[in-house]
């Protein structure tokens, strides 16, 4: 059916560091980069080399025409992406030795959706099934609840998470995928199966997908339980390894494939990206996933 996904679009400039800056520290990084990215553009990126059909909405700003090819390379539907003549959101990202990030966001063009946009774009589509979304736009809350008062299914991966999140009524949700600290944070609970108790008490109609590093994943659906774990791998850059899962798993759901194979599916996608450099150009094609999974099965 497909997929319309209101989502950032970043320019990464990426540094290797031997580790984090520190508060007062200067440090000479060993490589630099820019790579495209942004939790929404990476997330239309896997779901497209997942196979489903894309469609990005959101704002590019100026100086953001790589990623507008680069979504254009992966057969994403651009058609909808509005340039006001804002400043181009970006990210400033630290990777570590060892395949660890920290990232410092300017919103920018990410914060130029409004809410005449978002009821233009979801006016003209009624085929796609999905709504996906990030929290690294402007009008997050509203787009939950126009997608819903439309008959969309909402995907909504709350990251990155802020207070504002609080707010927002879950239950116009179909699938939230969260990571351990976003599940503390939403539900005042520590652990992987207490938070998942409190959220499927809360929103009973909710999917959720916890995702737990190296313990894997946790989806709750139904009154059902799975666990995934993950496929070891040696990491380079763990950027965009949730973004790759999240597409993988929403189109794999799009392509009508069971919940285990979905999450099977995902895993095995964000395995792939984190052997890699860089954001979206990390997440992998199809069958470079299926080739990963029949050498493991
Ligand atoms: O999830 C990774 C992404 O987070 C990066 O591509 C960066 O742009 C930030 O949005």
């Amino acid at each position: 059916m497909g997929i319309i996904n209101f989502g950032s679009m970043n320019l990464d400039h990426v540094y290797s560091m031997p580790h984090f800056v520190q508060p007062g520290e200067t440090l000479q990084s060993s490589s630099y980069h820019i790579y495209a990215g942004g939790k929404g553009l990476n997330q239309s990126v896997a779901a497209a080399r997942a196979g489903a059909s894309v469609i990005h909405a959101g704002v590019i700003g100026a100086g953001g025409e790589m990623l507008l090819s680069l979504l254009k390379d992966n057969h994403v539907d651009i058609s909808s992406i509005a340039s006001p003549g804002v400043p181009q959101g970006h990210a400033v990202i630290q990777v570590s030795e060892s395949g660890e990030n920290c990232i410092i966001l300017y919103p920018g063009s990410n914060h130029a959706i409004t809410r005449s946009y978002v009821d233009d774009v979801l006016a003209s589509q009624s085929a796609p099934e999905f709504v996906m979304l990030q929290n690294e736009t402007s009008e997050v809350p509203y787009i939950i609840d126009a997608a819903f008062r439309r008959g969309f299914s909402v995907v909504f991966n709350a990251s990155p998470f802020d207070a504002s999140l609080l707010q927002i009524d879950l239950s116009k949700v179909a699938w939230l995928l969260i990571n351990e600290i976003e599940g503390a944070c939403l539900t005042g609970r520590s652990g992987p199966e207490e938070i998942l108790a409190v959220l499927c008490e809360r929103y009973p109609e909710t999917g959720v997908v916890l995702t737990l590093g190296k313990e894997g994943s946790l989806c709750a659906k139904d009154g059902r339980i799975l666990h995934q774990g993950i496929f070891p791998v040696d990491a380079v850059d763990t950027t965009a390894a949730g973004d790759t899962f999240t597409g993988y798993f929403v189109a794999s759901l799009d392509a009508g494939m069971s919940l285990e194979e979905a999450l099977r599916r995902a895993s095995a996608a964000s395995a792939i990206a984190v052997t890699r450099p860089g954001a979206a150009p990390s997440v992998p094609v199809a069958q470079e996933v299926s080739a990963f999974l029949s050498e493991r099965s």
